[in-house]
Formats: structure tokens, sequence, C-alpha cells
């Protein structure tokens, strides 16, 4: 409002010297102009529209549009920061092309420092997004300590915490840095001036949701502010050869709030994943610019912070019954370039409900049902009257799959009332007519399942190793696999 009202004032005082009538028919024109106007956005695309929608026309999401009112004054800068940083004067020949060499900085954090490829990208924007109280400060303020370690200057913008909270927390990671400044500021416009004058190594802004910007009308956290900040953001980036973290708050339907959006314009996302009632956390890369997309570091939350999980098997392994129960199953996932070992639990019941039941949980629900057809059909196990749930232990996504198998020996089990040597893993992805499809990476997934005191491993007939460190049983059917590896209890 405040722009609007202080347009007309200036143009009024015109007013008492001229009685002009073009200069009245001009205020008028102003005065229309001037006003506020709504729009509708999807927060799932950015798509806008006039009115409210159920449907959104270009992503297909329901009850995703949210109203903004804007002033019909051009934003402050352009709002397409990607053709700003590519556009070039005229086409050249590829192999005219010099790249000059990308500097990375290393975090001093070997688990975050893979799954960013080796370091942060100077002149990168990185977005780290996650659930609110997941650790996003935490590890970020961590990482700025070892940055300031190895000499490089961090500017901190905190537009949630004050210094003081800031303070307290970096007490309680040991962090005491003379290279670390520390900005409480939400808006926009300030924290461009304070980069500019500093110049400092790496930036971070905790977080996008809750920083403003001036040349924008609508609030805080609006699609529209989301949009403008990060645009600015990668201005200064891309200009200054700054690399800019910022932190986004994921929404309640697992998007980040404002939304699609700012992840086609930063160069790096990472999700902050995990359970929050358990105590690790897990770092994955979504899109990288700069690196492989699929790795994953797992870190521990503890009173003085987040720690590297080196070897997460312990971890993840550690929980499992010693003894082997009807429904559990061991498989060997691939995260990235890292083989997991966790376990998949499975509990089959007699239905009590019309239709029965396929709950899931780390693995996907149409994965399972496809799994569970081809038991019926190929294995001739019934359960068109029972409840199935399927578990991932460790609270990890499973969606390779080289998983198949297991979910469907776990799953078996369960209705047989059988057991799955607990000294096995299985590996091994199910077609349609019960063969099994040879997996990648089998001698790594083998070698982490022998590291990890494992005696035995059903694989994939095509699969052709001569691992000998443990006994290794091909299988060509899912049938043969079931034979090869289920005693009873
Ligand atoms: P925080 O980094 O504030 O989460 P986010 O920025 O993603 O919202 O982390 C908040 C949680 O972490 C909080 O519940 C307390 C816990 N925590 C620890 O367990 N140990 C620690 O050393 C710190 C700093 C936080
Ligand atoms: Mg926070």
């Amino acid at each position: 409002m405040g722009v609007f009202l202080s347009n007309v004032n200036s143009d009024s005082k015109h007013l008492t010297y001229s009685s002009d009538l073009t200069e009245v028919l001009r205020l008028y024109y102003n005065l229309l102009m001037a006003k506020v106007r709504s729009k509708w956005i999807c927060t799932e695309c950015g798509y806008e529209t006039a009115g409210y929608l159920g449907k959104c026309p270009e992503c297909g999401s329901w009850g995703s549009f949210q109203e903004e009112f804007q002033y019909a004054q051009k934003p402050a800068i352009n709002n397409s920061p990607v053709n700003e940083f590519v556009n070039t004067e005229k086409p050249a020949l590829l192999k005219d092309i010099h790249i000059g060499d990308e500097v990375r900085v290393s975090t001093n954090i070997s688990e975050f420092d893979r799954i960013l490829g080796g370091g942060l990208v100077q002149g990168s924007l990185v977005l780290i997004a996650g659930d609110p109280g997941i650790g996003k400060s935490t590890i970020l303020l961590q990482t700025s300590g070892e940055l300031c370690k190895s000499n490089k200057k961090v500017l901190y913008v905190s537009a949630e915490e004050s210094a003081s909270q800031l303070k307290l927390r970096a007490q309680r990671l040991k962090i005491n840095s003379d290279n670390l400044y520390v900005y409480p500021q939400t808006s926009m416009e300030n924290i461009k001036t304070e980069i500019e004058d500093i110049l400092p190594d790496v930036v971070v802004i905790d977080s996008i949701q809750a920083i403003y910007s001036q040349g924008v009308a609508s609030s805080a956290g609006s699609v529209t502010q989301i949009r403008e900040c990060c645009n600015l953001l990668m201005h200064i980036a891309k200009t200054k050869n700054i690399t800019i973290v910022v932190i986004g708050h994921v929404t309640k339907d697992g998007n980040i709030a404002g939304p699609k959006v700012l992840e086609h314009m930063v160069d790096t996302v990472i999700y902050f994943e995990g359970d929050k009632y358990k105590s690790y956390r897990m770092l994955r890369a979504m899109k990288n610019r700069f690196g492989n997309t699929s790795e994953v570091g797992i870190f521990e939350m503890h009173s003085d912070g987040l720690r590297e999980v080196k070897n997460p098997n312990e971890l993840f392994l550690n929980e499992r019954s010693q003894v082997a129960v009807p429904g559990s199953a061991i498989i060997v996932t691939n995260e990235g370039t890292r083989p997991l070992l966790v376990e998949v639990q499975a509990l089959v019941g007699t239905t009590p409900y019309p239709t029965p039941r396929r709950v899931t949980n780390g693995v996907d629900t149409s994965r399972l049902l496809q799994i569970l057809a081809v038991l019926e059909k190929r294995v001739g196990l019934n359960l068109s009257k029972q409840d199935v749930y399927v578990n991932v232990m460790g609270g990890i996504e499973v969606d390779e799959p080289s998983a198949d198998l297991g979910i469907a020996l776990a799953v078996a089990t369960c209705a047989r009332d059988v057991v799955v040597d607990s000294q096995t893993v299985i590996i091994g992805e199910i077609g349609l007519s019960g063969e099994i499809h040879p997996v990648s990476n089998i001698e790594k997934r083998l070698n982490e399942a022998a590291a990890s005191g494992f005696k035995k491993a059903i694989i994939p007939y095509a699969n052709t190793t001569d691992f000998d460190k443990i006994e290794i049983v091909r299988v060509k059917r899912l049938i043969d696999a079931i034979t090869a590896c289920v005693t009873p209890v």
C-alpha cells in the first residue's frame, strides 16, 4: 500500500498547479494502474491464473492454488534467472568453448562433500530442503564452522532465529570462529548489500521462506516472493562468484513450499530426510548440476550436533533379531555409489475388511502389488483374503528393483510361517513371469554383505561372479529362490 499512496500524493501536487485536462486524465490513469491486483498461483508448478481453480491445468495437482496480491508495477528484476545467465550474443561451435576450472570448496564433512560431488562449487546456488526440526540449521551451522576452519569467510543469514539463539546453538556445536559472520535479517535488499560489502566465500540463507524482497508486494513465503528472492540470490551467486546455500522448509504434503519453481532455478537440490523420532538423518541429492544425484550421506544427531555415520550397516542392522523370524529378509540396496544392507519386514494376516489392505513403508505400493501378483500366479500363494504390510526398517526408502526378491521372500515366509536364514542376503529383480533379472554392481553388494558378516547370498542367475568370500546361490526363478533359502522355523 505504501507504494500506491506515495505515488498518488506526489502526483496530486501537480494537480494544484495545473488545471490542464490531459494532466487530470494522466493522473486518473496512474490511479487505475496502481491498484492492487490479485492472482492465483499453483504452489506446485507456479502456473498463474486470474481466478481460483480446483485442479491445475499445467501439472494436474488438486487444491494447490494460492491467492497472491500484487501491485500493478514491474518486479525489481527480470523473472527468468536461468535465461539471464545463459544468454550469449551469438551461437558458438562446441569445440571452441573453453571451460574454466570448476573450483570446489571442501566442507570438511566427507558425507556432505560426497553428496555435492566433491565439495561446494564456487558460484553455485544450493537448496537444502527438509521438514522443520530435522536439523537443517544445525548441519549448515556446523558446515559454516568447518568452512571457517579452512579460512573461508562465511556469512550466515538467520531470518528465523536471533543472533543470541544462533550463538547458543554455536556453543552447543562447539563452533568458535573468527571468520563467521552472523546476520539476523529478513530483507533481501539488506542481505544483498551486506553480501556485496563483506564479499564472503559462502553465504547461508536460513530460510528462503522467511526472507522478502521489497520489489514484490506479496508476503514472505509466497510463491512470488520465493521466486523473486531466489532470482536475486542466483544473480549474486553468478555475478560475484559466491556459493549460496539456501534452506527451504517442506510442506506437509512433501513439497517445498513455493514450490518446484525453486527446484528448477537452483543448481543443486538436497533433501534432508529422516525420522524425527530417531537419531539418524539422511542427506540425499535430488538434482545436481555438478555431480551424481543418487548419492546419500548418513548422519546421526547427538546432543552436540550431527555426526557422520561411516558404517551405516551397523546402524541399520543392529536392531535386528539375531534369530531368524518369519517375514524378515535382508536386502542389499544401492544408495548412490554405496551399497546398504537393510532389513525388509512383512506381516501377512487374514483381513477383517471387505477389501484386503496393502500397506507399505519405504517401498512403492504399486511395486508391492506387482510382487504380490507374481507370488499368487507363479508360486501359488493365495493372498486375496490377506492383509499385507511391508516395512523397510530404518526409515529408508527403497526404490531399487533389486529389492523385489527380498520383499517377495519376506511376504512368502510370513504367509507360510517359515524363515529365511538370518545369515543370508537376498538380491534380485522379479519379472512378471517369475524370472529373476540381473542387478548392477553385484560385486560391490556382495563385498558389503561379506564385510558385515553374512555367510550366504541369493543372487540372480545372470549375474555371474567369482566372488568367493561367502556362499553364492544363483537363481533363475522366484520359486528357486524360495527353495534355496527358506527353512522351517
Ligand atoms: P534444527 O537444525 O533447528 O532444525 P531445522 O533447521 O531443520 O528446523 O534442529 C532442530 C532439532 O535438532 C531440535 O529438535 C533439537 C535437535 N538438536 C540436537 O539434538 N542436537 C544439537 O546439537 C542441536 C543443535 C539440535
Ligand atoms: Mg532452522
